[in-house]
């Protein structure tokens, strides 16, 4: 109930990034509407929270895993009845394809089932073992307190999911804050929410990020925070707590990760994947290739062939058949990405497709920049859009420097055909990087895979059995045969 009353407090109106042609020209859709939450308002939804913990002595808590297994159940089976309506959320709040916004909903699901599963195996593996000479141990998982879950605006539903589940079922309860975009796909799983779990179990809290997060971090009743976003406010929201110490984060961030081409690289498949690397969901992925080394041996088939592909590419209105390319949901990002070409022009850089980088509302085409050079702000910065920065090598050190040199550590992409030049790289990359993908893009899929990185791409790891370990602490209870101990 409190979750439904929330929404008649002052509320905030969101208007679809899409654009409309009608007969007045372009409009705007209104979508819908979310409460601006007080520092008051936030303060009560953790204190809900916090009941609901009781210090562990909750009922939540405290109720048998196979109990909380049955209520995530009930949840998951209530949201597959929302389908349609988050879908079509996604495509009006961020923009994303119907093909992505679907897949985003179905594996989420897929998630929570692949958790269940993981769960049942974490279990088993917590019998019981003789830890010396008549003392027999036993390893329990327990809850780490009230988990804040904050997620991205490009993986509002599927993000967001991988840590509040895991968090929810190893018995913590829960503060959720959606991403702005992203916050109305709240709205259809209040219902499902409410009736799956016990009131207080899950609690969403709305409103502008600096208005309502720092009250409920720097309460120091936070015990675990799972953000998923950029190093620099993940930075700022730790630093709230009083006692860092007592906070554990699961972060998953930045990155920009690299693709390699190597000069016996099979060219069709690695502009394929590339391709995808680059430019699904506009390059929206925190796993997208944000820059390409092509050694030059074959770098002008290589572009020649990329740009084709590019050109082939439908943008349109999410829900169009085919289409690859769709609006940016971010106010002011196409500016951002048409002064990253501009810098990359003035040091030396062309777009070298047709059409690239032109603006039409919200819609931008993708830029394909060569050849781009350490001066350009795009060597370094995470563009998060549909920029490709293209360099060319003779020596491989070249795209091995880049990525020791480079604040993220989260995937790289190599393409070739001879293994056992393929082979000499992947030692050195895994020391650098959490995932080595060898002719394909990189992905964080299959969800069931660990997911993380190095420097300021992550701290901790999700994906299913890491995630529950993530959100729980391993407790031993040691019990001492007592007919020995009198001897
Ligand atoms: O934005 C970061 C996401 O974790 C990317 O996930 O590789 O499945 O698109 P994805």
């Amino acid at each position: 109930d409190g979750e439904l009353r929330i929404w008649d407090g002052p509320q905030e109106e969101v208007h679809s990034p899409l654009r409309l042609k009608t007969s007045n020209g372009l409009n705007t859709k209104l979508i819908g509407q979310f409460p601006l939450m007080s520092e008051e308002a936030a303060l009560a939804v953790l204190q809900a929270a916090l009941n609901a913990y009781d210090s562990g002595r909750g009922l939540w808590p405290t109720l048998s895993v196979q109990k909380r297994i049955e209520h995530v159940q009930d949840f998951a089976y209530r949201m597959k009845e929302k389908r349609s309506e988050v879908i079509n959320l996604l495509m009006w709040e961020i923009c994303k394809s119907y093909a992505d916004s679907a897949k985003e909903f179905d594996r989420t699901l897929d998630y929570i089932a692949s958790t269940i599963d993981a769960l049942k195996d974490l279990d088993r593996r917590c019998s019981r073992f003789e830890i010396e000479e008549g003392v027999i141990g036993q390893i329990r998982r327990a809850p780490l307190g009230v988990v804040l879950c904050m997620g991205p605006s490009n993986y509002p539903l599927n993000e967001t999911f991988t840590t509040l589940i895991p968090a929810l079922i190893m018995g913590n309860t829960a503060i959720l804050k959606m991403p702005r975009p992203g916050t109305l796909l709240n709205r259809p799983l209040l219902e499902a929410f409410q009736k799956a779990f016990p009131p207080g179990v899950v609690n969403s809290v709305y409103g502008a990020g600096r208005e309502v997060t720092p009250p409920i971090m720097s309460s120091g009743e936070i015990n675990a925070i799972a953000f998923i976003g950029s190093s620099k406010a993940a930075d700022r929201i730790e630093r709230l707590h009083p006692q860092p110490h007592r906070l554990r984060t699961i972060l998953a961030l930045e990155a920009k990760n690299p693709a390699i081409v190597l000069p016996h690289a099979n060219l069709d498949v690695a502009v394929k994947e590339c391709i995808l690397g680059t430019l699904s969901y506009n390059g929206q992925r925190c796993t997208a290739l944000k820059i390409l080394f092509i050694h030059r041996q074959i770098a002008d088939q290589f572009l020649e062939k990329f740009k084709a592909a590019v050109s082939e590419l439908k943008m349109g209105m999410p829900w169009e058949e085919g289409v690859k390319l769709t609006p940016i949901a971010e106010p002011g990002k196409p500016q951002y990405l048409t002064d990253l070409v501009e810098d990359a022009k003035q040091h030396g850089a062309e777009v070298i497709n047709e059409a690239g980088g032109t603006v039409n509302e919200t819609f931008f085409f993708p830029a394909v920049l060569y050849p781009v050079n350490e001066k350009m702000r795009v060597y370094s910065e995470e563009q998060f859009g549909p920029v490709v920065p293209i360099i060319p090598f003779d020596d491989i050190n070249t795209p091995i420097e880049y990525i020791v040199n480079s604040n993220y550590g989260q995937q790289v992409s190599i393409f070739g055909e001879h293994i056992d030049a393929i082979a000499q790289l992947i030692d050195p990359l895994v020391n650098q990087v959490c995932r080595v993908n060898i002719n394909s893009q990189c992905q964080r899929g299959p969800d069931t895979f660990p997911f993380t990185g190095r420097k300021d791409s992550a701290e901790g790891t999700l994906s299913v059995s890491d995630a529950l370990r993530s959100f729980s602490i391993r407790t031993l209870v040691a019990t001492k045969d007592i007919e020995q101990n009198k001897t």
